[in-house]
């Protein structure tokens, strides 16, 4: 059930917690990472930007530290991974920023946040395409020596950033690589998971349903193998999806998101849930 990423241990899926802050109406978010926490998920994915507005900076990680201060258990083996590098200013106006200085201050800031001495995991959250790539992994590294962050990691990398990460770095270094993968979604982001596998590093596919503009809930309607899995099975539409995706390697740690405790409780039961081979034979097939 355990996974890798760098030097921690963590549960085969996390937990996505954008939801929690981006989804209106969202009655209790405290309730929905203690459910994570109750299913055995010890890997909670976060982001400086994840925040109801451009002045809330940091919203999301502030709710992931109060979840875990007041979760009636033990969180001291709960990993969490932030990211730094896409800016919201006044009017909500987006960017990227992927120095040195600007990435330090996002991980002093997200250190505050959470409420530790050093961040677990520390993603370049998009690359900043007005500097050269390997200037922003150097700065990773910075950090990392600096003693902000225990781990690196990279995200919405192409195999050509992922390898210049790996490069600069060196071997063992790149903890992980988070990009966007779905059997909606995975055009450029297979060959992305098959480098990692062979380097090593983990992959953590983002929006693994499809996303909560609503691909997520029509997995069963779009694809025809996963729904027959899903009665097979008697199971999830989502359940089989994470574990399809974790079928594809065991460096591969999906973040299914939540906005609600009932969602994530179905999504953790993947970590334990075996698919049949043949299954997986039509959904690979189908889908990829
Ligand atoms: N690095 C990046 O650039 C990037 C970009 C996007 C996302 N992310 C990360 O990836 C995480 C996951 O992506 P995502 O939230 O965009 O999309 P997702 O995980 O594909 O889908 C989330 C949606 O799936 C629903 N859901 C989850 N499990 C379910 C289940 N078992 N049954 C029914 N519905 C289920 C949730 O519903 P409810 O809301 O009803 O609970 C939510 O609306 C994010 O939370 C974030 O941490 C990273």
């Amino acid at each position: 059930m355990e996974r890798h990423i760098g030097q921690f241990a963590v549960s085969s899926i996390g937990l996505g917690a954008m939801p929690l802050s981006f989804t209106e109406g969202v009655e209790d978010p405290q309730a929905t990472i203690h459910a994570a926490l109750d299913a055995g998920i010890t890997l909670i994915d976060t982001a400086d930007i994840y925040a109801p507005s451009w002045d809330q900076m940091g919203h999301n990680e502030r709710l992931i530290a109060d979840a875990l201060r007041t979760y009636n258990g033990d969180t001291s083996h709960v990993v969490v991974a932030t990211k730094g590098g896409i800016t919201r200013s006044e009017g909500e106006r987006w960017g990227r920023n992927g120095t040195l200085e600007y990435l330090r201050g996002r991980a002093l800031a997200a250190r505050e946040a959470l409420g530790v001495d050093q961040l677990d995991i520390f993603y370049l959250h998009r690359p900043d395409r007005s500097i050269v790539y390997s200037e922003s992994i150097v700065a990773l590294r910075t950090l990392k020596w600096e003693g902000l962050i225990k781990e690196i990691g990279i995200s919405n990398a192409s195999v050509e950033e992922i390898q210049i990460a790996i490069d600069v770095l060196g071997k063992g270094e790149l903890a992980a690589v988070q990009n966007e993968f779905s059997p909606w979604f995975h055009h450029t982001s297979r060959s992305e998971l098959e480098l990692c596998a062979k380097e090593g590093v983990a992959f953590v596919p983002f929006s693994p349903l499809g996303g909560t503009g609503g691909g997520a809930k029509r997995l069963e309607q779009r694809f025809s193998s996963i729904q027959r899995a899903s009665v097979e099975l008697g199971i999830s539409a989502q359940r089989v999806t994470l574990a399809w995706e974790m079928s594809l390697g065991s460096h591969v740690i999906p973040i299914p998101g939540a906005s609600r405790p009932a969602s994530i409780t179905d999504s953790a039961q993947a970590m334990t849930d075996e698919i049949p081979f043949d299954l997986l034979q039509a959904i690979n097939q189908e889908v990829l």
